[in-house]
């Protein structure tokens, strides 16, 4: 572990210099049934990455068997519910072990078996951190969606992989709501042919229909099911999961991620960024369904031997001080947040905070999103007290872990920058021309020059998709989509995406998709949707909306719009401000020029640039005068 800052110097040093020694060196702390032959393969023109070749092992047997000689007693999952009124449970190791090859056997009985997919469409309770280890345990490969994605959302991620079964609740707790988890299942599966079975676990007693034959209450199944199940022999290269992503542009992208490089990159990240240090207890706010609670709720720490909180409700309920509630109720000691989060909380009477005893805590986490001077502050004196590290880090679902953070304690920090990459991460800044930019003082776009271990191989079904996506735009580099600074220190501040993606409270969202979604409704021509600078949710949605004939009742349309989009996607991606336009400003070519409306947006016309050539530049003036 990096223990000094002239330590993380060396280390970084020998990763850049030496990368394979380092790697193989890092690797060796695990249980590999088998030893890889090679560090490395790649090819960023391909692209092709492998790590740790021919390399045997089972990421549970790093996560939960390797610990039980000495810590089958130490809590592994500490699980905090919606309501403060029902108990805590602690999983211990030895209690994960067991559950986990319950469920592993469960799936086995449904025919599930290695290289199967499995979508995991659940709450946040313990159970669905059995089901995702459960599928790693028996080599399937799990496919979680975040709870909150509608129906047509969640069919579209189970046919694009191909699930054979999903793994469900009858609902979910959020905040005095219950959200009807079956109901969205059921609705899904009429358009999934691949799904053969529906295990539905009971949480919040909602009456729910039972198709016989699918459908199977998870308390029966698991009944019968033996606490006993030999982990599954796995290729380093074995893919271990696919996460979706919003692209740009079309359909969401499925990324794949393997065994082995993963394990050793999520643990390595965990250790060394949060400092982490035997018996302490850590807590990522994020939703499993979210690339940060697999790293960094589950799979980092587990493998650390940590433990991890998992916290199913949300920050608002029942009253703002509901987190710091938790971290005095577990002596937290090292917190993980987003950006989004922590605004929406400063919002708030200190009160709410000052209730609370927070002198357990010792590291402070950020991610998701830029974290604005603000924000960091408020975190750093009323959470942090100002004795707490704050770490905020930068990474996607797509680096599986995190890149360019600094080390908790070890690396000076400065508000709003992310600082230095870790160990093994060669990021370059580059210009337009695709040049890269060299010496500290500079601002461009963001790529990786140089393969680590947790990396995404590809696009589930669609490698083409993932080389156009990440590594055309700079031939031989991997493109993060990220607009970033360097500083006269070399630290690396994101300043947000280059791309049609925008980041509403931490949520990737693309702005194609949103539109697509609008478009659906029978009274919308067209539309266009951009960012917004939005005080606590970092950025809003503003979409422009064409109609097929003048619109009579305005709020009426524009709740009918937000229904349908989240109906089609989701309520994370409903548009904050809809603003009816007669025409989108277009190039003669037919192009949406998004800058413009980016401005419009932002509520800074002063300067729009060239207008002159557009189709019709009257258009501009129009959707300037309507702004909202
Ligand atoms: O734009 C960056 C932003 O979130 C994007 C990745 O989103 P996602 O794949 O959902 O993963 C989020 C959690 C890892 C990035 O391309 N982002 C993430 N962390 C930061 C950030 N922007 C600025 N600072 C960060 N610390």
């Amino acid at each position: 572990m990096v223990t000094s800052f002239k330590k993380y110097q060396e280390e970084y040093q020998k990763s850049i210099i030496t990368p394979i020694d380092f790697w193989d060196h890092q690797a060796q702390h695990f249980v590999w049934r088998r030893k890889w032959d090679k560090v490395l393969n790649y090819d960023f023109h391909k692209p092709e990455v492998q790590w740790f070749i021919g390399g045997k092992l089972n990421i549970t047997e790093n996560c939960i068997d390797r610990h039980l000689p000495s810590r089958a007693h130490q809590t592994a999952i500490l699980w905090e519910s919606n309501d403060p009124a029902e108990p805590s449970r602690r999983i211990t190791y030895q209690e994960l072990a067991k559950e986990v090859n319950r469920v592993a056997n469960m799936l086995k009985a449904h025919g599930v078996f290695k290289g199967d997919r499995v979508c995991i469409y659940m709450p946040m309770v313990p159970e669905t951190a059995f089901a995702i280890l459960a599928c790693a345990r028996i080599g399937a490969v799990h496919s979680v969606v975040f709870a909150g994605f509608s129906a047509g959302s969640l069919a579209d991620r189970i046919n694009d992989c191909g699930c054979k079964v999903v793994l469900t609740a009858d609902g979910a707790f959020r905040g005095d709501k219950k959200i009807e988890l079956k109901s969205i299942v059921d609705e899904a599966l009429k358009n999934c042919p691949s799904v053969k079975t529906c295990v539905v676990l009971n949480r919040t007693k909602l009456n729910v229909t039972m198709r016989a034959g699918r459908d199977f209450w998870w308390h029966d199944q698991i009944k019968t099911a033996s606490d006993f199940c030999v982990a599954e022999e796995m290729d380093s290269e074995d893919l271990l999961f696919i996460l979706y992503t919003s692209g740009s542009t079309g359909k969401p992208k499925g990324m794949v991620h393997t065994c082995g490089g993963y394990m050793v990159y999520t643990n390595y990240t965990f250790k060394n960024v949060f400092q982490y240090k035997e018996g302490q207890t850590f807590w990522c706010t994020a939703d499993v369904g979210w690339i940060t609670g697999h790293s960094y709720i589950l799979y980092g720490p587990l493998s650390a031997g940590a433990t991890t909180l998992m916290f199913e409700g949300v920050p608002s309920w029942p009253d703002m001080g509901r987190f710091w509630h938790v971290v005095e109720k577990h002596k937290v000691n090292i917190f993980y947040t987003a950006p989004t989060a922590i605004r929406s909380l400063e919002k708030a009477p200190l009160s709410f905070v000052e209730k609370y005893d927070l002198s357990s805590l010792q590291v402070l986490g950020s991610v998701g999103e830029p974290i604005n001077e603000e924000a960091w502050h408020w975190y750093d004196k009323n959470i942090g007290k100002g004795k707490c590290p704050i770490v905020d880090t930068w990474w996607q679902t797509e680096t599986g872990g995190i890149m360019i953070s600094p080390l908790a304690g070890i690396t000076k920090t400065k508000p709003a920058f992310a600082t230095l990459p870790l160990p093994g991460v060669q990021p370059a800044i580059m210009d337009e021309s695709g040049r890269e930019l060299t010496g500290n003082l500079c601002e461009g776009r963001l790529a990786i020059k140089f393969p680590w271990p947790s990396m995404a191989r590809t696009i589930y079904g669609d490698h083409q998709r993932f080389k156009d996506t990440y590594f055309s735009t700079f031939p031989g580099r991997y493109f993060t989509g990220d607009g970033c600074k360097r500083d006269e220190d070399g630290y690396y501040r994101i300043t947000g995406r280059v791309d049609d993606i925008i980041i509403v409270s931490g949520h990737n969202l693309g702005t194609a998709e949103i539109e697509s979604a609008i478009d659906e409704h029978s009274a919308v021509c067209e539309s266009a949707v951009v960012g917004f600078p939005h005080d606590v949710k970092g950025q809003g949605v503003y979409a422009f909306v064409v109609t097929y004939d003048p619109v009579h009742e305005e709020g009426h349309l524009r709740n009918e719009i937000k229904d349908v989009v989240s109906k089609i996607i989701g309520p994370i991606a409903k548009p904050d401000k809809i603003q009816f336009v007669s025409g989108l400003p277009k190039t003669r070519s037919g192009k949406i020029m998004r800058r413009i409306l980016r401005k419009i947006a932002e509520g800074d016309v002063s300067n729009l640039g060239d207008t002159t050539t557009l189709l019709d530049p009257a258009v501009v003036d129009e959707i300037k005068r309507g702004a909202m």
